[in-house]
């Protein structure tokens, strides 16, 4: 209707002075669904100005009453969750299931946070020095954790409302204030999300909510020297992040090509089904699909059989009706997802199903005897395609699995556990699960990858350690 989403600033949702707006376009429709505000640098400096003043207060608020609120916050999104799900839907496509739950693990993650944060940052240190070689006990050192200051936290378009939710929960807790760059696609869904934390009666400037184009204001975001710490889920970007930011603690999330291995005596079924959850969920659009699979060749002609019966039942078509495969979220992802395929095609890998594309929408696609000399061997589609690759030994799956530039997460099926854990040891990426297909939650559990797939680990506990500093103080007997 014309209507341009206000973004939210020292507690007030506000109208940008740029006059311009930025168009989030549905997948679906590829029509535009709805409008941000385009802010301004000036802006950005406002926000980072009352964020500075609004922490020192927060952090002298009790523990428990930070607490409070964000399980208060946490109450009212699970109240909010169809309108905000609506709004996934139209912005990222994501099927209307999916979408409630988002939202719902999203409140359950929130309060689980401020649970655990009450937990571990209601306990400090006490050190005494005569355990040092040559001290005597005339000091005791007492340190606990401290907020960092501003936290930067930038989701990814995928998670708009859940890795928002998984950076601000902590950072909040920790006594930190908050600044929040939600991506485009996911803006309004993010502002309805930032909405419930107002309601919950949060201090004025302490959450802000800056929305507009990253050309005008990603850098200078990230590069402000108002901030303390950016927490980033997203692709390359973070790579260039990471080279320009300051002297800040860095959480990034950059993306995976999460290997599926799957040995001899692995259960066909469990794999097949795993294959299915874990590649072609979100229609592939998560930094942990299972993003390649090496199978053994003996039985790589069964499994490609049930999954491609499985692939058969599944609903292509709009998130609105529940679909499981649904239009992948840009009109360049898809034109990308289809280089990959073309690429593979031209060289010669098997088509398990006709490719088909209707505007964003890919029908969910597997190909077999994909090789190394292939693109989607190592690019990340971040679409409903799946290149399976057929090896000769556990050896050839792990050097395929290490040879990536990413090393978010893998998965490994087999009914020998010694075997399992010894694939674990020698897979390098930030987590392998056995006999289940990737996945980062339950959001508790430490979350990290290696080489170009991240920095730090996430992770309800060690976000909020992370986005606190040791504090200590000495006491010097006479
Ligand atoms: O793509 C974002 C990543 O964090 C995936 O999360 O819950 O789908 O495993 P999840």
């Amino acid at each position: 209707n014309g209507e341009v989403y206000r973004y939210y600033a020292d507690g007030e949702w506000r109208v940008s002075g740029s006059g311009k707006s930025v168009a989030i376009v549905n997948p679906t429709t590829r029509q535009t669904q709805y409008r941000v505000q385009a802010c301004t640098q000036e802006e950005v400096n406002k926000v980072m100005e009352v964020a500075k003043v609004a922490q020192k207060a927060w952090a002298r608020t009790p523990l428990w009453k930070r607490a409070e609120l964000l399980h208060k916050a946490a109450a009212i999104l699970k109240e909010h969750k169809d309108p905000i799900a609506e709004c996934l839907v139209k912005e990222i496509a994501k099927p209307a299931k999916d979408a409630i739950s988002e939202v719902v693990r999203s409140g359950d993650l929130v309060s689980y946070t401020a649970e655990e944060g009450v937990r571990i940052l209601g306990e400090g240190k006490l050190l005494v020095s005569d355990s040092f070689p040559g001290n005597e006990r005339n000091k005791y050192c007492l340190s606990s954790k401290v907020p960092l200051g501003v936290v930067l936290a930038i989701p990814p378009f995928n998670y708009p409302v859940n890795l928002a939710v998984s950076k601000i929960g902590p950072a909040l807790i920790a006594g930190n204030a908050l600044v929040l760059k939600p991506p485009t696609q996911g803006a309004v869904a993010a502002l309805h999300m930032v909405h419930c934390f107002h309601l919950a009666g949060f201090p004025k400037g302490l959450i802000s909510c800056v929305t507009g184009k990253g050309s005008e204001i990603g850098d200078f975001l990230t590069m402000h020297p108002g901030v303390n710490c950016i927490s980033f889920t997203g692709g390359d970007t973070g790579i260039a992040i990471s080279k320009k930011a300051g002297m800040v603690p860095l959480q990034m999330e950059l993306g995976g090509k999460d290997a599926c291995i799957v040995l001899e005596d692995a259960d066909l079924d469990l794999v097949a089904a795993n294959i299915v959850k874990g590649g072609f969920s979100y229609s592939g659009q998560r930094c942990t699909a299972v993003k390649v699979v090496l199978i053994m060749e003996s039985i790589a002609d069964a499994m490609v059989e049930k999954v491609k019966a499985k692939l058969a039942k599944l609903k292509v078509g709009p998130p609105e009706d529940d679909s499981d495969i649904t239009p992948v979220v840009t009109e360049s992802s898809a034109n990308f997802i289809e280089g990959l395929v073309m690429d593979a095609n031209e060289k010669g890998a098997t088509f398990c199903q006709e490719y088909r594309r209707e505007g964003n929408l890919i029908w969910p696609l597997l190909l077999d005897h994909v090789r190394p000399d292939m693109r989607i061997a190592w690019e990340e589609p971040f679409g409903p395609v799946l290149p399976v690759i057929r090896i000769n030994s556990v050896e050839e799956g792990i050097h395929h699995c290490n040879a990536s530039n990413f090393g978010l997460q893998g998965c490994v099926f087999t009914k020998d556990i010694n075997k399992a854990i010894m694939i674990s040891d020698a897979m390098e990426t930030g987590t392998v699960q056995i006999n289940s297909a990737p996945a980062r939650g339950p959001d508790h559990f430490p979350f990290q990858g290696l080489k170009d797939s991240g920095i730090g680990s996430q992770g309800i506990t060690n976000s909020i350690n992370m986005m606190t500093k040791v504090k200590s103080t000495v006491i010097n007997l006479p």
